[in-house]
């Protein structure tokens, strides 16, 4: 029976794996195309802060909500329920608002309508409530908050702003949060594996555009990063 399980098991670890670092590439890849802070006009650094908090501060609760909503498995579900508690208990929407206040940054309609339609694209993949395309997303997602918040200390500092709780605080529990979703993604797997034809990277590969606009703004930015690298909406893994 132990070894029957084990059968079952290893290759859903291998997959799962497998799933890990082409998300850990496309990360990669989306930081070797950031700008230097130091080239940015002070209209780039508030353009970027703006957009960020536009599109963190009222969405990335609804998303893990989305994500906890889908998945299937208790450990998952426990998983992603811890990461909601601390969001919530240490009001993290709050810090944000704090960070970008400090940095001269509130978000405007302006940035709000240029964020608008890849924020929607996203939102609408969220509503699909598929189990483990989501848990990819948001380990992706926060795997990039957590290497994104020195990028983004480095743009409040420019903007004359001291304000770290935000950066500071996503820099560290981001590190623990993005091993905790590859663990939900294993359980998710082995209880609710996704069809074989299923594009398990099609919320990075949303995210990944809502985040290259984030950074570009209303400049044509030279490249689109694939997630993981794929020329084609089909899984690889
Ligand atoms: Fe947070």
């Amino acid at each position: 029976m132990t070894s029957a399980i084990h059968r079952l098991q290893t290759p859903v670890r291998s997959r799962g794996k497998s799933i890990q670092e082409q998300v850990e590439r496309a990360i990669d890849r989306f930081f070797s195309a950031l700008p230097e802070p130091a080239q940015l006009s002070a209209d780039q650094r508030r353009g970027i802060i703006t957009r960020y908090s536009a599109v963190l501060e009222g969405n990335f609760i609804y998303w893990m909500t989305g994500a906890y909503l889908a998945v299937k498995s208790n450990e998952a579900r426990a998983i992603i329920l811890e990461n909601l508690h601390e969001e919530v208990r240490d009001c993290h929407p709050g810090m944000l608002r704090k960070f970008a206040m400090a940095a001269h940054a509130v978000p405007t309609d302006r940035d709000a309508s240029l964020v608008y339609q890849d924020l929607q694209n996203v939102r609408q993949f969220i509503g699909r409530l598929s189990g483990v395309p989501i848990v990819v997303m948001m380990a992706f997602f926060e795997g990039f908050i957590q290497k994104f918040m020195a990028f983004l200390a480095e743009l409040a500092a420019g903007q004359g702003s001291a304000e770290r709780e935000y950066t500071d605080v996503h820099g560290v529990c981001d590190v623990a949060h993005t091993a905790g979703l590859f663990r939900a993604l294993d359980a998710e797997m082995a209880l609710n594996p996704p069809d074989a034809a299923a594009n398990l990277f099609e919320g990075v590969d949303l995210l990944s555009a809502l985040l290259q606009t984030i950074v570009q703004g209303e400049a044509q930015g030279p490249i689109r990063v694939q997630a993981a690298g794929r020329p084609s909406a089909s899984c690889s893994c």
